[in-house]
């Protein structure tokens, strides 16, 4: 610890101690107000506390940063400038796609390149730190929030998260990984609901994420709002003593949630918020976001020794650490830059950057050859959702709808022509109106149609579980009124999470998922839509044929009773629904592009593998199709037989790669000792000798490709 940070620790109050220790909303300083006057639940503040808390968020662009930092300066007592934090999620003012899109274009320099012109922008505007990468594994489409993580592989996910973190550093963002832990376990995929999870599931799917996101040095780490095993994890010192603090060495920032630390109370596990204030201070919860708790009773519970002031000196030494390794002491300004800011934000690099991830993310799930579209084609376009400028996604930041590309702007920009658009239904969260026949009637002359149905921005994000996770009925009704003309359907689907598409799929020719694509979305999908580029997107998430199904994912068990194919009829005694296959519609790793992949000659190096050593799998694809393309070649293994059961199999390598037409190309995975270990009993990471299948492919059906025997 710095001697300065050493000094001004010594001579901060206790009650200093707690107002640092504390992040509120940047309006309670420009209001001017104790937060008492603002009637907020659950914080109580005076004056003098908020111009002594350590740290805001959610504040406006640099104008308003500056003004909040220079005002808190100029009032604050002790001259301890603010960090600021905000959710720069995907994107500040230029906004790329959701980040399961981006973890759908399994390309990692593209999720660290978009990251740091998010991190230009954001640190311009005054951000000194994001609430992100957040890198929840979720496997259940129903939970809004699916649309912030990067999929279903928990691995997956850290390693997306940890480009991510590269690449806000590399623009001068800090980052804060969040939110730990298992929050997307929420049960029934119901927003803030219990998790609950073995100490065993936890180790191998729920906290590699941020392990490897660790691995990048965050300078700040958040919790979670939910129960876990029972107790809330501000309360869980099993999961940030043992192990994020102990285990992990996290000498970071620890940030609640908002208003999280005094929700124990809601919880049923504290009785009031002095005992909140115990157990988190205890938990070392170094910021308590958006409530009181700290500055109202910290000092009492010092005096009580309820908790020990070293404990208290310790947060705020990392609060304290966090804004000198951000250089604030020095300039409380940091990047904050409102004329350098008006320049680069929305920029044409940066606009280039978030068409390119859009292109990159977007999944082909169906294509009967309908795509691409000639230019002289006599295509019409319909749906609301063709000429909606809401396709930022949930978690805009800064993105203002107004600086979208619409679809339809896009294809008229592309054209240079004026474009046939019948709205056909109505926009908004949940449409239940439309026109349909006089949408009907209006595109008449089209061969081809461009449908563009799905969600709404707003209705995936944070608060938005779903118990339905189909199209609007009116979409569907369109689609349908569409088919039965006889033309050509291309359905392009906007959503924030995985969509029931069966009868989609019955009706159209092609279906391109979009996700929420962001301020350039509608560039990048006129230029797919016309193959100008070609889809590359695989998914990171399956796709349930029903909401019943969820959740659904790759990486599971077998079970004792697994079913031999998967069919309605029969299987009697397997693991089945009577009513519903088991597989998803379209499974994790899936996506099509406009040109085929031949996978052959994929072999093992070796049929046993010593401990120490390391195996090679081989494969050679070619492009056999008339275009270039992409492909992404997955590695997966199944460890047949251990000690604890585990999955049918499990992504442990992955090459993007880029052929021309007729080009092929070997590629090499070295299978290694570190992808064959798990987590044992007594939660140790253990390696076990057997069998292991290997299996290479291009989603997660490809078949075995070889058996080695690990020897020890
Ligand atoms: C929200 C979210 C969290 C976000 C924080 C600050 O409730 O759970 O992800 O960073 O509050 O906005």
């Amino acid at each position: 610890m710095s001697k300065k940070i050493d000094n001004l620790i010594k001579k901060m109050s206790i009650r200093d101690k707690a107002r640092q220790l504390t992040q509120i909303n940047a309006d309670f300083i420009k209001t001017d107000m104790s937060v008492k006057d603002t009637g907020v639940s659950g914080i109580s503040l005076t004056q003098e506390d908020v111009f002594a808390c350590g740290s805001v968020l959610n504040f406006g662009d640099a104008r308003d940063a500056e003004y909040i930092r220079a005002k808190y300066l100029e009032k604050s007592q002790n001259k301890i400038p603010l960090v600021m934090m905000q959710d720069v999620i995907h994107g500040y003012r230029t906004i790329f796609p959701i980040p399961l899109a981006i973890g759908c274009s399994f390309d990692l320099s593209l999720a660290e390149e978009c990251a740091k012109m998010s991190a230009v922008e954001a640190s311009l505007n005054g951000v000194d730190v994001t609430f992100s990468p957040m890198v929840n594994l979720v496997r259940d489409a129903r939970w809004g929030r699916v649309m912030e993580t990067y999929g279903e592989d928990g691995r997956l996910n850290g390693i997306f998260g940890a480009a991510t973190i590269r690449g806000y550093r590399a623009g001068g963002l800090a980052s804060c990984v969040k939110h730990y832990a298992a929050y997307g376990a929420a049960e029934a995929g119901r927003e803030y609901n219990t998790t609950d999870i073995s100490e065993h599931n936890l180790r191998e799917y729920y906290l590699p994420a941020f392990q490897l996101c660790l691995k990048e040095n965050p300078e700040v780490i958040m919790t979670s709002f939910n129960l876990l095993n029972g107790v809330p994890v501000n309360a869980d010192s099993h999961l940030l003593i043992d192990i994020l603090r102990g285990e992990w060495g996290f000498d970071g920032v620890l940030v609640s949630d908002y208003g999280a630390v005094r929700e124990m109370i809601e919880h049923g596990y504290c009785p009031d918020e002095k005992d909140c204030a115990k157990v988190s201070a205890n938990n070392t919860l170094d910021l308590e976001m958006m409530s009181s708790t700290y500055i109202n009773n910290l000092p009492q519970l010092v005096e009580e020794g309820a908790v020990d002031i070293s404990v208290v000196d310790g947060m705020v030494r990392r609060v304290l650490q966090l804004k000198e390794k951000l250089n604030l002491f020095e300039n409380p300004q940091n990047r904050t830059d409102a004329a350098e800011a008006d320049r680069v934000c929305l920029c044409p690099e940066h606009r280039e950057i978030a068409c390119r991830a859009a292109q990159k993310s977007f999944v082909l799930l169906e294509n009967n050859g309908v795509l691409p579209l000639a230019q002289n084609e006599e295509v019409a376009f319909v749906g609301s959702l063709a000429d909606e400028k809401s396709i930022l996604g949930a978690w805009g930041c800064a993105g203002k709808p107004e600086e979208a590309v619409t679809v339809i702007e896009g294809v008229r920009k592309l054209l240079g022509k004026k474009v046939i658009y019948a709205q056909g239904c109505e926009g908004g969260l949940f449409p239940e109106n439309g026109e349909i026949d006089k949408a009907l009637k209006q595109i008449k002359r089209a061969k081809t149609v461009v449908a563009c149905v799905g969600e709404h921005s707003y209705v995936s994000g944070e608060c938005a579980s779903r118990t339905n996770i189909s199209l609007p009925e009116i979409h569907l009704e369109l689609l349908r009124a569409i088919k039965k003309t006889g033309k050509k359907l291309v359905t392009v689907v906007f959503a924030g999470r995985p969509l029931i598409l069966n009868e989609v799929k019955q009706l159209s020719d092609a279906i391109l998922y979009v996700w929420q694509p962001g301020t350039e979305g509608g560039t990048a999908i006129a230029k797919t839509l016309f193959g100008l580029s070609s889809p590359e997107g695989r998914l990171t998430i399956s796709f349930p044929r029903s909401v019943g199904q969820c959740p659904v994912y790759y990486n599971h068990f077998s079970t004792g009773r697994p079913k031999t194919q998967d069919t309605l009829e029969g299987q009697y005694y397997s693991s089945k629904y009577i009513d519903e296959l088991n597989a998803p519609l379209y499974p994790f790793g899936y996506g099509l592009g406009y040109t085929e992949f031949v996978y052959r000659g994929a072999k093992l190096s070796a049929t046993q593998m010593k401990s120490g050593e390391k195996i090679t799998a081989t494969v050679t694809v070619k492009n056999t199709g008339k275009t270039d393309g992409s492909e992404v070649v997955q590695l997966y293994i199944r460890d047949k037989f251990a000690s604890f059961a585990r999955p049918v199999r499990e992504l442990k390598d992955f090459r993007k790669i880029y052929l021309k037409a007729g080009q092929e190309e070997q590629v090499d995975f070295e299978i290694t000792e570190d992808m064959l270990k798990f987590y044992g009993k007594d939660a140790q990471l253990i390696l076990e000798a057997g069998d292991f299948d290997v299996m290479i492919g291009g989603d997660s059906r490809c078949p075995v490709t070889g058996t080695f025997t690990l020897i020890k």
